[in-house]
C-alpha cells in the first residue's frame, strides 16, 4: 500500500486533477487534500480534507504528524498576472510554504517532494525557441524570480541535506474542471468558456503571441511519473524543462473554428502582455524525456476537442 500523501493548495486548477487522479491510484483515503479555502463539491466530497495554510509550518507539521504523511505535493502560490499586483504577498507565499515542506524534508518527517515551477522562471535575455534546460535565466516577473529562487533553493536542499525532491517546469496548462487561478496563459481556457457561451472571446494577448501550453492530463501523468521514478534517474533537482505544444491565440480560434465556425476573437492585449514577450515560445525537454521517460500525448487539435466536449458536457 502506497504511503499517505498531502497536497497543498489541492483546490486550484491542478491540485483538484492531482488530488482525483492521486485517490484513483493510491485509494481516497490515502490522499489527504489541503487548501486555505474549501474547493468545488466532487473534490471536498472524494476524501479526507483539512483546512490549511501553507505558511503555517506549525499546522503543516501538525497535518504531517496526525496522518503520517510521507510525501507532499506543494501546489500553493500565487501565480504570475496576481504577483504583479502583490509582489510582496506573492514572494512570501512561494518562498514561505516551499521552505517549509523543504525543511520538513531536511528534518526526515516526510520523505519526498514535489514543487512545481514554471517557465516564467526564463526571461526576455533566454532564447526563445527550443529554450534549453540550462541557458540564461533572468527572469523580470515576481512570480518568475519566486520560481527561480524556489529552483536554487530545490536544488541546494537536495545536495547539502539529501532532500528528495523533485519538480517540472510547467508550461500554461489547459483544463475544464476547474479555472485557472491567475496566469498569464489563462487566456487559453477562458476562450473555450465565452465561445460556448457567447460565440466570441476579448483576448488579453496579441494574436500572435506564441507560448508553450499543455493539457491537463498531459501535466498530471507527469507529475506523477516522476514522482514514481526512482530517484537514481532524476539528475535535474532544480527542475526539468516539460513541453507538449506551442501555439499562438490565432492559430488556437483557428482550431475552434473547425468545430464551431462563427466563433470571432479580437485582441485587448493588457499588461500580461509584457509578462508573456518575456517567456519562451516552445521549449526543449530533451532531459525530461531521456532521463524518466516523458512524452506528451495531446496536441491542439486533441485539446481543443476534448475542452469544447467535456464543457458542453
Ligand atoms: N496553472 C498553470 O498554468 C501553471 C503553470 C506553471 C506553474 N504552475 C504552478 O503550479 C502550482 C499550482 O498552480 P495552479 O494553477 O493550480 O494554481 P491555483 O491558483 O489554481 O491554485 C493554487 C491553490 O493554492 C491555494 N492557496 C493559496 N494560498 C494558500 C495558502 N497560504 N495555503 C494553502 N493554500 C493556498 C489557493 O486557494 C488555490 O486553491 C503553482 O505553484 C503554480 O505556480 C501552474
Amino acid at each position: 500500500m502506497h504511503k499517505p500523501i498531502l497536497i497543498i493548495g489541492a483546490c486550484g486548477q491542478i491540485g483538484t486533477e492531482l488530488t482525483f487522479e492521486l485517490r484513483s491510484k493510491y485509494g481516497a483515503d490515502n490522499v489527504i487534500a489541503s487548501d486555505i479555502r474549501e474547493g468545488g463539491d466532487a473534490l471536498m466530497q472524494s476524501g479526507p480534507f483539512e483546512l490549511l495554510d501553507a505558511t503555517n509550518y506549525g499546522a503543516i507539521e501538525d497535518v504531517v504528524m496526525h496522518y503520517e504523511i510521507d510525501e507532499v505535493y506543494l501546489m500553493a502560490a500565487m501565480l504570475s498576472a496576481t504577483a504583479e499586483k502583490f509582489p510582496m504577498r506573492a514572494w512570501n507565499l512561494n518562498m514561505n510554504s516551499l521552505f517549509n515542506v523543504l525543511n520538513l524534508a531536511k528534518d526526515k518527517k516526510i520523505s519526498k517532494v514535489f514543487w512545481p515551477s514554471s517557465i516564467a522562471v526564463f526571461g526576455p535575455n533566454t532564447p526563445k525557441t527550443n529554450t534549453p534546460q540550462s541557458t540564461i535565466m533572468e527572469p523580470s516577473t515576481v512570480y518568475g524570480i519566486s520560481k527561480q529562487s524556489g529552483e536554487r533553493w530545490c536544488e541546494y536542499y537536495h545536495k547539502k541535506y539529501g532532500v528528495d525532491v523533485r519538480s517540472v517546469r510547467y508550461p500554461g496548462l489547459i483544463s475544464w474542471k476547474t479555472m485557472p487561478g491567475g496566469g498569464t496563459t489563462d487566456y487559453a481556457v477562458e476562450i473555450y468558456h465565452e465561445a460556448l457561451k457567447k460565440g466570441s472571446y476579448e483576448c488579453f494577448l496579441k494574436s500572435d503571441t506564441e507560448l508553450p501550453m499543455m493539457y491537463m492530463d498531459d501535466a498530471i501523468r507527469a507529475t506523477i511519473d516522476l514522482m514514481e521514478s526512482p530517484s537514481e534517474q532524476i539528475k535535474v533537482r532544480s527542475s526539468y524543462n516539460l513541453a507538449g505544444m506551442n501555439f499562438t491565440p490565432e492559430q488556437m480560434a483557428e482550431s475552434i473554428k473547425k468545430h464551431i465556425p462563427a466563433f470571432d476573437i479580437s485582441y485587448a492585449p493588457d499588461f500580461r502582455q509584457e509578462i508573456a514577450d518575456s517567456w519562451p515560445s516552445s521549449i526543449d525537454d530533451t532531459e525530461a524525456r531521456n532521463e524518466w521517460g516523458w512524452e506528451p500525448k495531446f496536441n491542439l487539435e486533441q485539446t481543443t476537442k476534448e475542452m469544447l466536449d467535456n464543457l458542453k458536457g
